[in-house]
């Protein structure tokens, strides 16, 4: 009686705690999240479909996380976003959740939570903005502001001119309309099987992601009858068909970062090496920014992600199970392509096999990095130059407009300490411009190292992820300005060309920095957090505790 009648506060009547399944909404909304601001309508959407298969639907909050906001960086909260939401879900009495996200960490964020708890759990994305228009031209989220960035550097665009085309980008509620990393996630969830078919790609604003929502409240509600879980789902295949997805989409280098974590929520082997592994014999078969010209609305009218896995055929599981109960091959077995330029076929790709996402290795990187080939430069994936190091994205701004920096276009340029526990949080700092020197003589793109990321909206040959980081003793903090690194992405090495009696006296010379904090999240983070190439996730929320409270039921 008691838990009735609060809840009977809210004006529901007693039907409604006849036994039926009842459905958490976790939604990350919020006027602080762009992204997710439309997210309480789709959560409307949502209760439609449970109300109508007979489930009681109960919308609750989740940290909304925000990429353009948030200092120091959104992924500094990826885990907190994880444990919080993880903790909602046991503790209330949930039968299932629909997981409703949008902006870059809220879909891993969310994953992650409902892996640790295993109640039946379905996403619904809120889905791209529409394409964003400029003097005539289509123009993509995050990817138009790094070019209009430079432009300004440069001198080939003034500031009245890019206060104008700020407010021509961002033209309807949703997140990056890019193959960025919302997108990407988006796809990852549509393609680990945990959301519906079209989900990734219908615009935020289109009355199908509405209807797609409204089914989604149905699903949830069959999932729970037949208990099925996200452990029946997430399986080993249908993370190894997220991989391949991936690398047909051009995805962002930040999935790697984000399956790694999620798999290890769930106790699924999964190492950096499968990514390279997985993604060489996958060409590039999606056109989209930033790898290539369309955004992520031509996406959705060409058919969208069904399409891309139809078009995939034996390169993946399409025997895995996925949240419509049906298998990938039955989901996307008549999935229609409309435009052979957005979507090409696997015959004559985009782009060829082995152009995805490398894993470097050598005495720079011991333990891993990423490099994204379709985001490169291809004469600079075989390249040797001298090392320009800075300690900080900040210090490396203070000189990017220098006209006299010594460099030139072979110099690879360090940005260090950005990892997850040096910045702390490992933001995605790695794609900085091109010194404006080499800009004004032409210079497109330079060979970047950096042990952050790099937004999935960005491009350049840029080596993201070193692991161990810098701030961890890895051994990018032992690199000098001077030094020659040579990149090798065919051989798939990254090596600091110094002998290794000099590394060691430099190594016992090195001394950590200070933590970044003495208390709260911050510190309890810095504490906690693993390198790049497991996930990045803390040590203590690895893995799973089941749906019942106050005990661990694993
Ligand atoms: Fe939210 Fe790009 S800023 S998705």
């Amino acid at each position: 009686m008691n838990h009735r009648a609060w809840m009977r506060s809210q004006g529901f009547t007693s039907e409604v705690f006849d036994g039926r399944p009842v459905i958490g909404i976790a939604t990350t909304w919020s006027e602080l999240a762009p992204c997710n601001v439309h997210l309480h309508r789709v959560a409307e959407s949502v209760k439609r479909g449970v109300w109508q298969a007979g489930g009681f639907p109960l919308e609750f909050p989740a940290m909304a996380l925000g990429e353009t906001l948030l200092r120091p960086t959104a992924m500094l909260y990826r885990n907190l976003l994880a444990m919080e939401a993880e903790e909602l879900i046991r503790a209330n009495p949930l039968d299932g959740v629909v997981l409703l996200s949008g902006c870059d960490k809220t879909t891993p964020g969310l994953l992650m939570a409902a892996a640790s708890v295993g109640l039946p759990a379905l996403m619904v994305t809120g889905g791209p903005m529409l394409s964003g228009k400029y003097q005539g031209t289509d123009v993509g989220s995050g990817t138009a502001v790094w070019r209009w960035e430079e432009d300004l550097l440069a001198g080939r665009m003034t500031q009245e001119e890019c206060a104008f085309a700020e407010g021509c980008m961002a033209r309807s509620n949703g997140h990056c309309m890019t193959m960025g990393t919302a997108s990407t996630m988006a796809s990852m969830a549509e393609a680990l099987g945990m959301q519906l078919p079209y989900s990734a790609s219908w615009p935020a604003v289109d009355a199908r992601r509405y209807e797609t929502a409204q089914r989604a409240g149905q699903v949830i509600v069959d999932l729970v009858d037949n208990d099925v879980t996200p452990a029946d789902i997430m399986t080993r295949e249908a993370f190894e068909n997220a991989i391949r997805v991936n690398a047909a989409i051009g995805g962002s280098t930040n999935a790697v970062v984000h399956l790694l974590a999620i798999a290890g929520r769930l106790g699924v082997p999964l190492a950096l090496d499968d990514f390279d592994a997985l993604a060489r014999d996958v060409p590039t078969l999606v056109n989209l920014q930033p790898s290539g010209k369309y955004l992520m609305e031509d996406f959705c009218y060409a058919g969208g992600l069904p399409a891309v896995m139809r078009e995939l055929g034996d390169l993946l599981h399409r025997d895995a199970l996925t949240v419509t109960r049906a298998s990938v091959g039955e989901n996307v077995k008549d999935a229609p392509c409309w435009n052979r330029d957005v979507i090409f076929p696997l015959e004559s790709p985009f782009q060829p096999a082995g152009s995805g996402t490398a894993v470097l290795r050598g005495n720079l990187a011991p333990d891993g990095a990423v490099l994204k080939q379709s985001a490169a430069t291809a004469r600079l994936l075989k390249h040797r130059g001298r090392a320009l190091v800075f300690d900080s994205q900040e210090a490396y701004y203070e000189v990017a407009a220098d006209p006299e920096l010594d460099v030139d276009e072979d110099t690879v340029l360090v940005i260090r300490y950005c990892g997850p526990k040096g910045y702390p949080g490992m933001p995605e700092v790695a794609n900085v411009p091109v010194p404006a020197k080499l800009l004004k003589q032409g210079v497109r793109d330079i060979v970047r190292i950096c042990d952050g990321r790099m937004s999935g909206t960005a491009y350049g040959t840029v080596v993201l992820h070193v692991a161990p980081e810098a701030a961890a003793g890895g051994p990018l903090a032992l690199v000098r300005t001077g030094d020659w690194i040579s990149l090798d992405v065919p051989a798939r090495t990254l090596t600091l060309q110094v002998p290794d009696e000099e590394l060691a006296a430099r190594h016992a010379a090195w001394t950590a920095p200070p933590p970044a904090a003495s208390r709260g999240w911050t510190w309890l983070y810095t504490q906690h957090v693993g390198q790049a190439n497991t996930g990045a996730d803390l040590d203590f929320l690895v893995g799973a505790s089941g749906s019942a409270v106050g005990r661990d039921s694993h």
